[in-house]
């Protein structure tokens, strides 16, 4: 089969790799069935395929963005003529100012939106318990994630899919956590830095800035947008204790949708407020713990508890949502949930800090120091540098 492609057509950076041929077209009321020479059909409807024109006049070829507006065309828009040309185009014809439309196979398949195709291009996330996390949890050493962009790749789609993710022999030297991070995108600033150092301090801000246990949560909860990735650096680690906890939020909330319907309604619909104030700073957010998408699928999870502010909803929800959060908090301490890791010199754990909550335990500093170092990136910049290193391997 070709593996012809035209980028610069198609309104896209994206190589399509022709995989199948159109072998029939019928032009129904208002939309054009496309049956594939795999067996699949395909329904595009004409205000779609006028919509989604790659020509010079409706694509800017520069930004390979869309200038045309759907809206400057009838809503009853059709084809005149509608075929398939003798290098596997679908060609159209509007009855519309004459305009005319390609189709190029690759593009058009990769983007039905068939109920089969829409379930294929979902991305399911490997909701983990101790046990999974524990034979399966992605790791790779720093050297091949600077220098191989295939190791790079695997090991961020495996961060995507697990949202925790190993790195190990790193080096040891203040700052080179930035040099991993920048193999993804720029760094998130906050008021913390971007770069934070977790070490106890005499001047702490955060709790996380003392010797105490710190109990599971997600960082900046206060946030509107809390950070998607989060990276842990293990410059040094002598102190007896301080031990990390990472859970599978994504798992707590599933278990909770089984087993405690009520409770998991409750949490994803009555919002919690979380603070964060020092001297210089006072920061809120009001959100729901568990956030679901239109289909009801699990996509955040947020919490803190040494961050929340005063329970502040209508007092009739008030004990469904105290029910609700402590049921929550209570799973996470199970042990079957919970992912023990002790980070050693040299380790660097990267997870997704809007999926995947992170704890310590207290730490004695008799014994030795410990230091590790903190930054952030979006999600958005992971799932970027995925596509664009796929690009090349498409
Ligand atoms: C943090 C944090 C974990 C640790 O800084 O947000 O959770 O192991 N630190 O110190
Ligand atoms: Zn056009
Ligand atoms: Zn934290």
């Amino acid at each position: 089969m070709s593996t012809t492609t035209a980028h610069a057509e198609i309104a896209s950076f994206t190589p399509y790799p022709i995989k199948h041929l159109p072998i029939n077209i019928q032009l129904g009321e208002e939309s054009l069935i496309v049956e594939w020479d795999h067996g699949h059909q395909s329904e595009y409807h004409y205000l779609w395929l006028r919509d989604n024109c790659h020509c010079s006049e409706c694509i800017a070829s520069l930004t390979r963005e869309q200038v045309f507006e759907i809206c400057d065309v009838p809503l009853t828009i059709k084809p005149i003529e509608a075929y398939i040309s003798d290098d596997n185009r679908i060609i159209i014809q509007w009855d519309f100012e004459q305009h005319l439309s390609q189709y190029h196979p690759g593009w058009l398949l990769s983007h039905c939106y068939s109920e089969s195709a829409l379930n294929d291009k979902k991305l399911d996330s490997k909701v983990w318990d101790k046990e999974r996390i524990q034979g399966e949890l992605p790791n790779t050493q720093y050297k091949k994630v600077l220098e191989n962009d295939d190791e790079l790749l695997s090991w961020l789609k495996d961060l995507r899919d697990y949202g925790l993710a190993l790195v190990t022999q790193v080096d040891t030297q203040t700052n080179t956590l930035v040099k991993v991070a920048n193999r993804i995108s720029f760094i998130r600033e906050t008021n913390f830095g971007t770069i934070f150092n977790v070490q106890a301090k005499a001047d702490a801000n955060s709790t996380a800035y003392t010797n105490l246990r710190l109990p599971l949560h997600t960082d900046l909860p206060t946030r509107e947008l809390q950070p998607g990735l989060q990276f842990l650096h293990c410059l040094i680690n002598d102190a007896t204790g301080g031990e990390s906890i990472f859970v599978d939020g994504f798992k707590i909330a599933e278990h909770m949708r089984e087993h405690y319907p009520e409770d998991f309604a409750s949490l994803s619909a009555i919002p919690m407020s979380f603070y964060n104030k020092d001297k210089e700073t006072d920061y809120r957010f009001r959100g729901t713990a568990i956030v679901t998408d239109s289909n009801g699928k699990i996509v955040e999870v947020r919490l803190a508890n040494f961050l929340r502010g005063p329970i502040d909803v209508p007092s009739h929800q008030t004990m469904a949502l105290y029910k609700a959060y402590r049921r929550f908090i209570s799973l996470t301490r199970e042990t079957k949930f919970q992912h023990f890791q002790r980070l050693n010199q040299g380790d660097l754990i990267v997870f997704d800090n809007r999926r995947v909550l992170h704890a310590r335990n207290a730490f004695d500093l008799k014994a030795g120091r410990r230091h590790l170092q903190g930054c952030y990136i979006d999600r958005d910049e992971l799932l970027s540098r995925i596509r664009v290193l796929e690009r090349n391997r498409l």
